[in-house]
């Protein structure tokens, strides 16, 4: 939406990131069972820019689970309002770590 987009007329940058940050926190929380937070974002580039009207679509991929932690691959695609086809835009690696009441990290159970 056009509310999205920077000074130049694409979309930010961080409001990809935030879309991201939620695909992998929904991940996430399903691999934790409960509360968890972003610890570590890596890798991410931004290979073409997202116009206003794009339908963008996040594919969450998880790829590792450590004992409080979880590395969750992102994919983003981006496709013209009325195109057949769309185009990768960006991707990255988000660590998330299990949170406990307080905050501490705590155990990924077992699934
Ligand atoms: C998440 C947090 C509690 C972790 O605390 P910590 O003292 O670093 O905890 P630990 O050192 O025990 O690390 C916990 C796990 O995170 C991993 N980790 C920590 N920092 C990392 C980093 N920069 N990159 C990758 N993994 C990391 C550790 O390897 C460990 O994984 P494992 O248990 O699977 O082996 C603390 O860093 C924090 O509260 N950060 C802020 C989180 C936040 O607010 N996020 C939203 C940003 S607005």
């Amino acid at each position: 939406m056009p509310a999205d987009t920077n000074p130049a007329g694409d979309i930010f940058g961080g409001w990809l990131m935030s879309q991201m940050d939620l695909a992998a926190g929904n991940m996430a929380g399903r691999v934790a069972q409960g509360r968890g937070a972003t610890v570590a974002v890596e890798g991410m580039q931004f290979l073409r820019p997202v116009k206003v009207g794009d339908e963008v679509t996040l594919y969450a991929t998880l790829k590792s689970v450590g004992r409080t932690s979880m590395r969750i691959h992102v994919d983003v695609w981006a496709r013209a309002r009325f195109a057949k086809t769309g185009a990768k835009v960006t991707d990255a690696d988000f660590v998330f770590v299990a949170l406990d009441d307080a905050g501490a990290p705590r155990a990924i159970p077992d699934t």
